[in-house]
């Protein structure tokens, strides 16, 4: 398998630990291990007492299934299969739908494996771009009219990483009704999923929504334990889900025992960990949207609809990519260039889910 490059890993490779405020993170400050143990209830904290380190059940610890479709309206424990992050989960997937001959349509700009992984396995990719002009609105006439005769498979990531978008409910209805009338996989990506803004936004999940939906979900960012490396994909297709247990054969066999009942121990209590996150985001929106208003001049900043991330737009001539070295040399605040996705425009990922936000914004605002 030849595969791009991974830019965004790569960039993060190269600063993720050698900076002081990392203002471009996806994910939500990583939860307290201490804080989180304390959460256990007692089933959950006899199986982390008692645990022995083999190899786990390959789809998953059954008590963590059945929790993961508990998330979801229908779906049961064997309608989900755990994997090492969501990460793990696209590469299964997309090498199991999609080879030569196939056709995907990805929304664009995004997270690079949701289309490099389908091109290094041979398909031929779309991009459905968001366009700022349009809030980052997903288009689904303009999507469904990129849908051709070979398309196996349609990626929408809402909350979008990195625009923040969100499709409205009536977006999503007529792309998800479209899909299921044509037999077509839907892979929602729905790692920031329950950080909507506004609660009443959230969506009917991709793995409800429609028999060939398949939900991806992730420890990492709404419920803020990336370090877990523990993800699912939800589907009512089991026959798919077998096929992509097969291929896990060959890429990690089964998850870590520990983060296994770990994730267990955070989706148990699920309410305590969101509502941590959320206090989080909420107060950093409030101050990103002061920051904002009061530069209006040197910054467009569409508000994003849920999630930990946004994409702002640099007004000035200079390129987004000099400032962001500069600052980093300067302040050791990194913002992540709109260039790391391929984007042309000169907008940045601005991550909002890190307790030192007010710190690494009150550096940007000095240095600007
Ligand atoms: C949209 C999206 N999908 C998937 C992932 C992968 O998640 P993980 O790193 O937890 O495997 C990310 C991570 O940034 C993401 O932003």
């Amino acid at each position: 398998m030849r595969i791009a490059e991974f830019a965004l890993e790569r960039f993060f490779a190269r600063w993720e630990f050698a900076v002081r405020h990392l203002l471009c993170a996806s994910d939500v400050e990583g939860y307290p291990m201490a804080d989180l143990l304390a959460l256990a209830d007692p089933e959950s904290r006899q199986l982390w007492d008692a645990l022995r380190l083999g190899y786990t059940e390959s789809t998953g610890h059954p008590l963590l299934r059945e929790e993961i479709a508990s998330l979801y309206d229908r779906i049961g424990a064997d309608d989900v299969l755990v994997f090492a992050g969501a990460e793990e989960a696209i590469f299964c997937l997309s090498n199991v739908l999609l080879g030569p001959g196939d056709h995907a349509v990805v929304t664009w700009p995004g997270y690079q494996s949701l289309y490099d992984v389908g091109r290094a396995a041979g398909a031929d990719v779309t991009l459905h771009e968001l366009r700022e002009e349009d809030g980052w609105d997903l288009d689904p006439e303009r999507l469904i009219a990129s849908i051709r005769p070979d398309t196996r498979l349609v990626v929408v990531n809402g909350p979008h990483n990195p625009t923040g978008m969100l499709p409205t409910h009536e977006q999503w209805t007529r792309l998800t009704g479209e899909l299921a009338e044509r037999g077509i996989h839907l892979l929602s990506d729905e790692v920031y999923r329950f950080l909507e803004f506004d609660p009443n936004d959230r969506l009917t999940a991709g793995a409800d929504a429609l028999e060939r939906g398949i939900s991806l979900g992730v420890m990492s960012k709404s419920f803020a334990m990336a370090g877990l490396r523990i993800g699912w994909l939800a589907t009512r297709d089991r026959e798919l889900l077998a096929r992509c247990a097969a291929f896990k054969d060959y890429t990690t066999i089964c998850s870590s025992a520990p983060a296994e009942i770990l994730a267990l121990i955070g989706l148990r209590a699920r309410d305590t960990v969101l509502a941590r996150s959320r206090t989080i985001i909420d107060a950093n929106l409030g101050l990103l949207d002061e920051f904002f208003a009061r530069r209006s001049d040197r910054f467009r900043w569409v508000r994003p609809r849920g999630g930990s991330i946004g994409f702002p737009r640099l007004l000035d001539d200079e390129s987004i990519d000099v400032v962001a070295a500069r600052l980093v040399e300067a302040e050791g605040v990194l913002l992540l260039p709109g260039s790391q996705f391929g984007h042309r425009g000169n907008n940045f990922r601005i991550g909002f889910g890190r307790e030192d936000l007010p710190e690494a914004l009150a550096r940007l605002d000095a240095f600007l």
